[in-house]
Protein backbone atom coordinates (compact mmCIF):
# COMPACT_ATOMS: atom_id res chain seq x y z
CA UNK A 1 0.00 0.00 0.00
CA UNK A 2 1.57 3.24 -1.13
CA UNK A 3 0.64 6.55 1.47
CA UNK A 4 1.69 10.00 1.24
CA UNK A 5 1.42 12.07 4.64
CA UNK A 6 1.24 15.64 4.42
CA UNK A 7 2.74 16.98 7.47
CA UNK A 8 1.25 20.73 7.49
CA UNK A 9 3.87 22.58 10.38
CA UNK A 10 6.79 20.15 9.20
CA UNK A 11 9.32 22.33 10.77
CA UNK A 12 7.33 23.22 13.73
CA UNK A 13 7.62 21.95 17.03
CA UNK A 14 5.28 19.11 17.27
CA UNK A 15 7.07 17.74 14.39
CA UNK A 16 10.23 18.20 15.87
CA UNK A 17 10.25 16.62 19.10
CA UNK A 18 7.13 14.13 18.65
CA UNK A 19 6.23 13.01 15.17
CA UNK A 20 9.69 12.92 12.91
CA UNK A 21 11.06 10.81 15.97
CA UNK A 22 7.93 8.51 15.84
CA UNK A 23 7.98 8.45 12.14
CA UNK A 24 11.53 7.33 12.41
CA UNK A 25 11.07 4.60 14.90
CA UNK A 26 8.23 3.23 12.77
CA UNK A 27 10.79 3.32 9.88
CA UNK A 28 13.16 1.76 11.77
CA UNK A 29 10.68 -0.98 13.46
CA UNK A 30 9.81 -1.65 9.80
CA UNK A 31 6.07 -1.06 10.47
CA UNK A 32 5.65 1.96 8.23
CA UNK A 33 4.72 0.72 4.81
CA UNK A 34 6.74 0.70 1.98
CA UNK A 35 6.67 3.08 -0.98
CA UNK A 36 5.69 6.22 1.23
CA UNK A 37 6.48 9.75 1.18
CA UNK A 38 6.61 12.34 4.21
CA UNK A 39 5.79 15.39 3.01
CA UNK A 40 6.85 18.35 5.05
CA UNK A 41 4.52 21.50 4.14
CA UNK A 42 5.42 24.96 5.95
CA UNK A 43 6.45 28.53 4.54
CA UNK A 44 10.11 27.76 5.40
CA UNK A 45 11.75 28.53 1.71
CA UNK A 46 12.82 24.80 1.59
CA UNK A 47 14.13 22.40 -1.53
CA UNK A 48 13.85 18.48 -0.25
CA UNK A 49 17.45 18.19 0.33
CA UNK A 50 17.66 21.38 2.81
CA UNK A 51 14.43 19.89 4.16
CA UNK A 52 16.23 16.52 4.80
CA UNK A 53 19.39 18.54 6.36
CA UNK A 54 16.84 19.75 8.90
CA UNK A 55 15.40 16.74 10.05
CA UNK A 56 18.69 15.32 10.17
CA UNK A 57 20.17 18.24 12.80
CA UNK A 58 17.22 17.19 14.45
CA UNK A 59 18.60 13.89 14.94
CA UNK A 60 21.92 14.79 15.31
CA UNK A 61 21.06 15.76 18.82
CA UNK A 62 19.25 12.66 19.71
CA UNK A 63 21.57 10.31 22.13
CA UNK A 64 21.94 6.47 22.85
CA UNK A 65 20.20 4.07 20.54
CA UNK A 66 17.46 6.25 19.33
CA UNK A 67 20.28 8.29 17.16
CA UNK A 68 19.86 6.73 13.84
CA UNK A 69 23.24 5.50 12.06
CA UNK A 70 24.12 7.60 8.98
CA UNK A 71 23.01 4.41 6.95
CA UNK A 72 19.94 4.38 8.71
CA UNK A 73 19.17 8.14 8.20
CA UNK A 74 20.03 8.17 4.47
CA UNK A 75 17.43 5.55 4.43
CA UNK A 76 14.38 7.02 5.92
CA UNK A 77 15.50 10.41 4.59
CA UNK A 78 14.80 9.40 1.25
CA UNK A 79 10.93 9.37 2.43
CA UNK A 80 11.28 13.22 2.70
CA UNK A 81 10.15 15.95 0.93
CA UNK A 82 9.20 19.42 1.06
CA UNK A 83 6.73 21.61 0.02
CA UNK A 84 6.76 25.39 0.15
CA UNK A 85 2.91 26.90 1.07
CA UNK A 86 1.19 29.34 3.41
CA UNK A 87 -1.99 27.80 4.38
CA UNK A 88 -4.42 31.02 4.26
CA UNK A 89 -3.69 31.73 0.33
CA UNK A 90 -5.41 29.37 -1.74
CA UNK A 91 -3.08 29.12 -4.54
CA UNK A 92 -0.67 26.78 -2.38
CA UNK A 93 -2.72 24.20 -2.71
CA UNK A 94 -2.19 24.03 -5.94
CA UNK A 95 1.30 23.03 -5.27
CA UNK A 96 0.38 20.50 -3.14
CA UNK A 97 -2.06 18.68 -5.27
CA UNK A 98 0.43 18.89 -8.04
CA UNK A 99 3.30 17.07 -5.53
CA UNK A 100 0.47 14.54 -4.81
CA UNK A 101 -0.68 13.79 -8.66
CA UNK A 102 2.69 12.60 -8.92
CA UNK A 103 2.20 9.22 -7.23
CA UNK A 104 -1.72 9.00 -6.82
CA UNK A 105 -1.09 7.49 -3.58
CA UNK A 106 -3.31 4.75 -2.26
CA UNK A 107 -3.47 6.80 1.08
CA UNK A 108 -2.94 10.37 2.09
CA UNK A 109 -2.92 11.66 5.25
CA UNK A 110 -2.91 15.12 5.73
CA UNK A 111 -1.89 16.01 9.13
CA UNK A 112 -2.33 19.21 10.69
CA UNK A 113 0.17 20.35 13.15
CA UNK A 114 -0.31 23.57 13.08
CA UNK A 115 -1.49 26.21 15.01
CA UNK A 116 -5.51 25.54 15.62
CA UNK A 117 -6.15 28.63 14.04
CA UNK A 118 -5.40 27.12 10.83
CA UNK A 119 -7.62 24.34 11.32
CA UNK A 120 -10.60 26.02 9.73
CA UNK A 121 -8.93 27.97 6.84
CA UNK A 122 -7.06 24.55 5.79
CA UNK A 123 -10.15 22.36 6.17
CA UNK A 124 -12.15 24.24 3.38
CA UNK A 125 -8.86 25.21 1.42
CA UNK A 126 -7.71 21.62 1.19
CA UNK A 127 -11.59 21.10 0.03
CA UNK A 128 -11.91 23.90 -2.41
CA UNK A 129 -8.55 22.46 -4.22
CA UNK A 130 -10.51 19.09 -4.19
CA UNK A 131 -7.46 17.56 -1.97
CA UNK A 132 -10.38 15.93 0.11
CA UNK A 133 -11.05 12.51 -2.27
CA UNK A 134 -11.90 9.21 -0.23
CA UNK A 135 -8.45 8.31 -0.14
CA UNK A 136 -7.90 11.30 2.28
CA UNK A 137 -7.71 11.15 5.87
CA UNK A 138 -7.54 14.31 8.27
CA UNK A 139 -5.85 14.20 11.97
CA UNK A 140 -6.17 17.24 14.17
CA UNK A 141 -3.87 17.96 17.02
CA UNK A 142 -5.95 19.22 20.08
CA UNK A 143 -6.58 21.75 21.45
CA UNK A 144 -9.92 21.81 19.06
CA UNK A 145 -11.35 24.81 19.81
CA UNK A 146 -10.83 26.93 23.04
CA UNK A 147 -14.10 26.42 24.48
CA UNK A 148 -17.68 24.31 23.05
CA UNK A 149 -18.82 26.46 20.73
CA UNK A 150 -15.20 27.15 18.69
CA UNK A 151 -15.11 23.26 19.49
CA UNK A 152 -17.91 22.75 17.50
CA UNK A 153 -17.35 25.33 14.57
CA UNK A 154 -14.23 23.55 13.91
CA UNK A 155 -15.98 20.16 13.25
CA UNK A 156 -18.45 21.42 11.46
CA UNK A 157 -15.92 22.69 8.76
CA UNK A 158 -13.75 19.75 8.79
CA UNK A 159 -16.80 17.62 8.45
CA UNK A 160 -18.33 19.69 5.28
CA UNK A 161 -15.03 18.43 3.79
CA UNK A 162 -14.86 15.36 5.28
CA UNK A 163 -16.74 12.19 6.08
CA UNK A 164 -16.51 11.34 10.38
CA UNK A 165 -14.78 8.17 9.15
CA UNK A 166 -11.74 10.25 7.61
CA UNK A 167 -11.36 12.51 10.47
CA UNK A 168 -8.61 11.08 13.20
CA UNK A 169 -8.47 13.71 16.51
CA UNK A 170 -5.28 12.93 18.10
CA UNK A 171 -5.73 12.40 21.88
CA UNK A 172 -1.56 11.31 22.27
CA UNK A 173 -2.84 9.80 25.78
CA UNK A 174 -5.08 6.76 24.09
CA UNK A 175 -2.06 5.98 21.91
CA UNK A 176 0.27 5.50 25.49
CA UNK A 177 0.79 1.34 25.78
CA UNK A 178 0.27 1.78 29.73
CA UNK A 179 -3.64 3.28 28.46
CA UNK A 180 -4.01 0.41 26.47
CA UNK A 181 -2.93 -1.97 28.95
CA UNK A 182 -6.27 -0.43 30.82
CA UNK A 183 -8.12 -1.19 28.30
CA UNK A 184 -6.45 -5.32 28.30
CA UNK A 185 -6.93 -4.95 31.98
CA UNK A 186 -10.61 -4.18 32.17
CA UNK A 187 -11.84 -6.06 29.10
CA UNK A 188 -9.40 -8.97 28.41
CA UNK A 189 -9.81 -10.37 32.12
CA UNK A 190 -12.53 -11.38 34.51
CA UNK A 191 -10.79 -10.81 37.38
CA UNK A 192 -11.63 -7.12 38.04
CA UNK A 193 -15.44 -6.65 36.95
CA UNK A 194 -17.35 -8.29 39.25
CA UNK A 195 -15.63 -5.59 41.56
CA UNK A 196 -15.48 -2.63 39.87
CA UNK A 197 -18.36 -0.62 40.75
CA UNK A 198 -20.00 1.32 43.90
CA UNK A 199 -20.43 -1.71 46.09
CA UNK A 200 -16.44 -2.48 46.62
CA UNK A 201 -14.56 0.85 45.14
CA UNK A 202 -14.80 3.75 47.62
CA UNK A 203 -13.13 6.40 45.57
CA UNK A 204 -10.79 6.33 42.35
CA UNK A 205 -7.66 9.06 41.83
CA UNK A 206 -6.77 10.34 38.21
CA UNK A 207 -2.98 11.86 38.44
CA UNK A 208 -0.99 13.44 35.86
CA UNK A 209 1.92 14.99 37.41
CA UNK A 210 4.57 16.99 35.06
CA UNK A 211 7.97 17.97 37.27
CA UNK A 212 8.29 20.70 34.19
CA UNK A 213 7.13 23.81 34.10
CA UNK A 214 5.62 25.72 30.60
CA UNK A 215 9.14 25.52 28.99
CA UNK A 216 8.78 27.47 25.54
CA UNK A 217 5.23 27.56 25.06
CA UNK A 218 4.32 30.68 27.71
CA UNK A 219 2.48 32.47 25.27
CA UNK A 220 0.70 29.46 24.19
CA UNK A 221 0.30 27.97 27.43
CA UNK A 222 -0.96 31.44 29.34
CA UNK A 223 -3.93 31.38 26.88
CA UNK A 224 -5.10 27.81 27.55
CA UNK A 225 -4.21 26.73 31.51
CA UNK A 226 -4.39 23.46 32.74
CA UNK A 227 -8.46 22.80 32.55
CA UNK A 228 -8.24 23.10 28.58
CA UNK A 229 -4.49 22.06 27.96
CA UNK A 230 -5.02 18.45 30.23
CA UNK A 231 -8.52 17.88 31.72
CA UNK A 232 -10.94 18.33 28.79
CA UNK A 233 -9.15 16.20 26.87
CA UNK A 234 -6.12 13.74 28.29
CA UNK A 235 -7.63 13.49 31.90
CA UNK A 236 -11.14 12.80 30.78
CA UNK A 237 -10.63 10.03 28.35
CA UNK A 238 -8.49 8.40 31.34
CA UNK A 239 -11.81 8.74 33.65
CA UNK A 240 -14.12 7.20 30.51
CA UNK A 241 -11.17 4.26 30.40
CA UNK A 242 -11.24 3.45 33.85
CA UNK A 243 -15.30 3.98 33.80
CA UNK A 244 -16.86 2.93 31.02
CA UNK A 245 -19.20 -0.36 30.21
CA UNK A 246 -17.67 -2.77 28.50
CA UNK A 247 -18.16 -2.42 24.71
CA UNK A 248 -19.82 -4.67 22.57
CA UNK A 249 -16.91 -5.25 20.44
CA UNK A 250 -13.15 -3.49 19.50
CA UNK A 251 -14.52 -1.42 16.98
CA UNK A 252 -13.75 2.55 16.90
CA UNK A 253 -17.57 2.99 17.45
CA UNK A 254 -18.62 0.28 20.18
CA UNK A 255 -15.63 2.23 22.16
CA UNK A 256 -16.98 5.73 21.29
CA UNK A 257 -20.05 4.96 22.34
CA UNK A 258 -19.52 3.57 25.62
CA UNK A 259 -16.94 6.73 26.58
CA UNK A 260 -19.86 9.38 25.28
CA UNK A 261 -22.22 7.90 28.05
CA UNK A 262 -19.35 8.02 30.77
CA UNK A 263 -19.32 12.22 29.62
CA UNK A 264 -23.07 12.26 29.65
CA UNK A 265 -23.43 10.62 33.26
CA UNK A 266 -20.85 12.90 34.52
CA UNK A 267 -22.85 15.33 37.23
CA UNK A 268 -23.71 18.50 36.67
CA UNK A 269 -21.96 21.31 38.41
CA UNK A 270 -24.22 23.03 40.68
CA UNK A 271 -23.45 26.37 42.82
CA UNK A 272 -22.12 24.36 46.03
CA UNK A 273 -20.19 21.96 43.45
CA UNK A 274 -17.94 24.40 41.79
CA UNK A 275 -17.32 26.52 44.89
CA UNK A 276 -15.75 22.89 46.61
CA UNK A 277 -14.91 20.47 44.41
CA UNK A 278 -12.66 22.51 42.01
CA UNK A 279 -9.02 23.62 42.95
CA UNK A 280 -7.50 25.58 40.93
CA UNK A 281 -3.57 26.87 41.33
CA UNK A 282 -0.24 28.16 39.85
CA UNK A 283 2.95 27.66 40.52
CA UNK A 284 5.43 29.82 41.96
CA UNK A 285 9.40 29.86 42.56
CA UNK A 286 10.60 27.03 44.13
CA UNK A 287 12.92 23.75 43.24
CA UNK A 288 12.59 20.93 40.31
CA UNK A 289 15.05 18.13 40.60
CA UNK A 290 17.50 19.93 42.72
CA UNK A 291 17.61 23.33 40.76
CA UNK A 292 16.27 26.51 42.10
CA UNK A 293 12.99 27.40 39.08
CA UNK A 294 11.43 30.27 38.68
CA UNK A 295 7.17 30.79 39.47
CA UNK A 296 4.88 30.60 36.37
CA UNK A 297 4.49 34.32 36.43
CA UNK A 298 8.48 35.15 35.59
CA UNK A 299 8.25 32.46 32.61
CA UNK A 300 8.87 33.86 29.20
CA UNK A 301 5.51 35.00 27.01
CA UNK A 302 3.90 34.61 30.48
CA UNK A 303 1.72 37.72 31.66
CA UNK A 304 3.29 38.60 34.77
CA UNK A 305 -0.13 39.25 36.87
CA UNK A 306 -1.49 35.90 34.85
CA UNK A 307 -4.26 34.15 36.49
CA UNK A 308 -3.91 30.98 34.10
CA UNK A 309 -3.92 28.02 36.46
CA UNK A 310 -1.14 25.46 36.38
CA UNK A 311 -2.63 23.28 38.44
CA UNK A 312 -6.28 21.63 38.78
CA UNK A 313 -8.03 19.26 40.94
CA UNK A 314 -11.47 18.44 40.74
CA UNK A 315 -13.55 15.98 41.79
CA UNK A 316 -16.38 14.01 40.09
CA UNK A 317 -18.78 12.02 40.08
CA UNK A 318 -20.62 9.82 37.00
CA UNK A 319 -24.24 9.29 37.57
CA UNK A 320 -25.00 5.30 36.93
CA UNK A 321 -26.10 2.86 38.31
CA UNK A 322 -22.49 1.25 38.48
CA UNK A 323 -20.57 4.50 40.05
CA UNK A 324 -23.45 6.34 41.87
CA UNK A 325 -21.40 8.23 45.33
CA UNK A 326 -18.30 7.05 44.23
CA UNK A 327 -15.66 10.36 43.83
CA UNK A 328 -13.82 10.42 40.96
CA UNK A 329 -10.94 12.76 41.62
CA UNK A 330 -8.87 14.11 39.05
CA UNK A 331 -5.75 15.96 39.37
CA UNK A 332 -3.23 17.21 37.09
CA UNK A 333 -0.48 20.35 37.14
CA UNK A 334 2.58 21.23 35.88
CA UNK A 335 6.06 21.89 38.07
CA UNK A 336 4.85 19.07 40.41
CA UNK A 337 6.80 17.14 42.61
CA UNK A 338 7.45 14.45 39.97
CA UNK A 339 6.74 13.04 37.08
CA UNK A 340 4.07 10.45 37.19
CA UNK A 341 0.69 9.55 35.92
CA UNK A 342 -1.27 6.86 37.34
CA UNK A 343 -4.65 5.73 38.26
CA UNK A 344 -5.23 4.49 41.98
CA UNK A 345 -8.65 2.54 42.16
CA UNK A 346 -9.36 2.33 46.25
CA UNK A 347 -11.25 -0.08 47.06
CA UNK A 348 -13.57 -0.39 51.02
CA UNK A 349 -11.81 -1.97 53.66
CA UNK A 350 -13.12 -5.85 54.54
CA UNK A 351 -16.48 -5.01 56.17
CA UNK A 352 -15.92 -7.00 59.36
CA UNK A 353 -12.49 -6.67 60.82
CA UNK A 354 -11.07 -9.42 62.59
CA UNK A 355 -7.36 -8.83 62.38
CA UNK A 356 -5.69 -6.03 63.04
CA UNK A 357 -4.58 -3.75 60.49
CA UNK A 358 -3.49 -0.40 60.34
CA UNK A 359 -5.71 2.18 61.06
CA UNK A 360 -7.74 2.80 57.39
CA UNK A 361 -6.02 -0.16 55.46
CA UNK A 362 -7.90 -1.06 52.21
CA UNK A 363 -6.92 -3.04 49.22
CA UNK A 364 -5.81 -0.61 45.94
CA UNK A 365 -5.08 -1.18 42.52
CA UNK A 366 -2.32 0.95 41.49
CA UNK A 367 -2.20 1.44 37.58
CA UNK A 368 0.85 3.57 36.88
CA UNK A 369 0.64 4.76 33.74
CA UNK A 370 4.43 6.80 33.33
CA UNK A 371 7.25 7.35 33.50
CA UNK A 372 7.01 3.80 35.01
CA UNK A 373 4.34 1.65 33.30
CA UNK A 374 2.51 -1.37 35.44
CA UNK A 375 0.19 -2.17 38.00
CA UNK A 376 0.29 -2.89 41.68
CA UNK A 377 -1.88 -4.41 43.79
CA UNK A 378 -1.67 -3.81 47.43
CA UNK A 379 -2.97 -6.22 49.56
CA UNK A 380 -2.92 -6.64 53.54
CA UNK A 381 -0.73 -9.65 54.87
CA UNK A 382 0.51 -11.07 57.77
CA UNK A 383 4.70 -10.69 57.63
CA UNK A 384 5.90 -11.36 61.31
CA UNK A 385 4.94 -13.94 63.55
CA UNK A 386 2.95 -12.18 66.13
CA UNK A 387 4.19 -14.45 68.89
CA UNK A 388 6.26 -13.09 71.65
CA UNK A 389 7.72 -14.52 74.56
CA UNK A 390 5.32 -17.77 73.75
CA UNK A 391 2.31 -15.94 73.90
CA UNK A 392 -0.08 -16.16 71.12
CA UNK A 393 -0.59 -11.71 70.50
CA UNK A 394 -3.56 -11.00 67.69
CA UNK A 395 -2.84 -11.69 64.37
CA UNK A 396 -1.85 -8.21 62.92
CA UNK A 397 -1.57 -7.49 59.29
CA UNK A 398 0.99 -5.33 57.44
CA UNK A 399 0.37 -3.82 53.61
CA UNK A 400 2.09 -5.69 51.05
CA UNK A 401 2.05 -5.50 47.09
CA UNK A 402 2.33 -6.99 44.14
CA UNK A 403 4.33 -5.10 41.72
CA UNK A 404 4.22 -5.56 37.87
CA UNK A 405 6.36 -4.01 35.61
CA UNK A 406 5.24 -3.81 32.09
CA UNK A 407 8.56 -2.36 30.99
CA UNK A 408 10.35 -5.26 32.48
CA UNK A 409 8.10 -7.86 31.29
CA UNK A 410 7.52 -6.51 27.63
CA UNK A 411 10.58 -4.52 27.42
CA UNK A 412 10.46 -0.80 27.24
CA UNK A 413 11.41 -0.41 23.63
CA UNK A 414 7.78 -0.90 23.01
CA UNK A 415 5.80 1.33 20.39
CA UNK A 416 5.61 4.67 21.65
CA UNK A 417 2.17 6.69 21.58
CA UNK A 418 2.73 8.92 18.29
CA UNK A 419 4.19 6.10 16.75
CA UNK A 420 1.61 4.06 17.25
CA UNK A 421 -0.76 6.74 16.39
CA UNK A 422 0.33 7.59 12.68
CA UNK A 423 0.44 4.03 11.95
CA UNK A 424 -3.41 3.77 13.12
CA UNK A 425 -4.07 6.45 10.84
CA UNK A 426 -2.29 5.30 7.69
CA UNK A 427 -4.31 2.03 8.61
CA UNK A 428 -7.19 3.72 8.61
CA UNK A 429 -7.67 2.30 12.32
CA UNK A 430 -9.76 4.64 14.62
CA UNK A 431 -10.28 3.15 17.50
CA UNK A 432 -7.88 5.12 19.40
CA UNK A 433 -9.04 8.21 18.12
CA UNK A 434 -11.47 11.11 19.71
CA UNK A 435 -15.23 11.02 18.10
CA UNK A 436 -16.68 15.12 17.76
CA UNK A 437 -19.38 14.23 20.01
CA UNK A 438 -17.16 13.32 22.96
CA UNK A 439 -15.20 16.40 22.48
CA UNK A 440 -18.20 18.30 22.75
CA UNK A 441 -19.77 16.62 25.38
CA UNK A 442 -15.80 16.96 27.15
CA UNK A 443 -16.27 20.61 26.76
CA UNK A 444 -19.97 21.03 27.77
CA UNK A 445 -18.98 19.56 31.61
CA UNK A 446 -15.44 21.56 31.67
CA UNK A 447 -17.26 25.00 30.79
CA UNK A 448 -18.76 25.86 33.88
CA UNK A 449 -15.47 25.03 35.80
CA UNK A 450 -14.21 27.41 32.72
CA UNK A 451 -16.93 30.46 33.80
CA UNK A 452 -16.83 30.42 37.28
CA UNK A 453 -12.91 30.62 36.90
CA UNK A 454 -13.28 33.84 34.63
CA UNK A 455 -15.90 35.34 37.33
CA UNK A 456 -14.33 34.47 40.61
CA UNK A 457 -12.18 37.18 41.94
CA UNK A 458 -10.21 34.96 44.36
CA UNK A 459 -7.81 33.36 41.09
CA UNK A 460 -5.77 30.47 41.52
CA UNK A 461 -3.69 29.64 44.78
CA UNK A 462 -0.12 29.87 44.72
CA UNK A 463 1.88 26.55 45.80
CA UNK A 464 5.91 26.06 45.49
CA UNK A 465 7.19 24.22 42.38
CA UNK A 466 8.62 21.25 42.93
CA UNK A 467 4.96 19.97 45.62
CA UNK A 468 1.81 18.31 44.89
CA UNK A 469 0.19 21.64 44.47
CA UNK A 470 -2.52 23.71 46.81
CA UNK A 471 -3.16 22.46 50.01
CA UNK A 472 -6.83 23.16 48.82
CA UNK A 473 -6.20 19.85 46.72
CA UNK A 474 -5.36 17.63 49.92
CA UNK A 475 -8.54 19.85 51.71
CA UNK A 476 -11.02 19.10 48.86
CA UNK A 477 -10.46 15.48 49.14
CA UNK A 478 -10.19 15.47 53.31
CA UNK A 479 -13.62 16.65 53.39
CA UNK A 480 -14.73 13.04 51.63
CA UNK A 481 -12.49 11.47 54.74
CA UNK A 482 -9.91 10.32 51.82
CA UNK A 483 -6.53 11.62 51.08
CA UNK A 484 -4.29 11.59 47.96
CA UNK A 485 -2.20 8.35 47.83
CA UNK A 486 0.75 9.53 48.23
CA UNK A 487 -0.30 11.44 51.65
CA UNK A 488 -1.76 8.28 53.07
C1 LIG B 1 0.14 17.85 25.94
C2 LIG B 1 0.04 19.14 26.66
O1 LIG B 1 -1.09 17.52 25.34
O2 LIG B 1 0.51 16.81 26.84
C3 LIG B 1 1.34 19.47 27.37
O3 LIG B 1 -0.29 20.18 25.75
C4 LIG B 1 1.77 18.32 28.24
O4 LIG B 1 1.22 20.66 28.15
C5 LIG B 1 1.76 17.01 27.46
O5 LIG B 1 3.08 18.58 28.73
C6 LIG B 1 2.01 15.83 28.37
O6 LIG B 1 2.22 14.71 27.58
P1 LIG B 1 3.11 13.50 28.11
O7 LIG B 1 2.96 12.45 27.06
O8 LIG B 1 4.50 14.02 28.26
O9 LIG B 1 2.51 13.11 29.43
Amino acid sequence: MSFDLVLFGGTGDLAWRKLMPALFQAFRHGSLPAGGRIIGVARDDLDDAQYRELIQARFDKVEGAKRPSAEEFGRFAALLHFVRMDLSQAQDYARLAATLRERDADTVVMYLATTPALFTTACEQLAAAGLNTPRTRIVLEKPLGHDLESNRAINATVRAGFGENQIFRIDHYLGKPSVQNLFALRFGNALFEPLWRRETIANIQITIAEDLGVEKRGAFYDNTGALRDMVQNHALQLLCAIGMEPPINAHADAIRDEKLKVLRSLKAWTPETLAQHTVRGQYGPGNANGAAVPGYREEPGVDPASRTETFVALRAEIANWRWAGVPFYIRTGKRLAARDARIVVNFRPAPHAIFRSPAGAANSLVINLQPRDGLELHLLAQGQDNRQAGRAAPLSLAPVHLDLDFDKRFGSERVGAYERLLLDVIDGRLNLFVRSDEQEEAWRWVEPVMEHWRTDAAGPRSYAAGTWGPSASSAMIARDGFCWNEEC
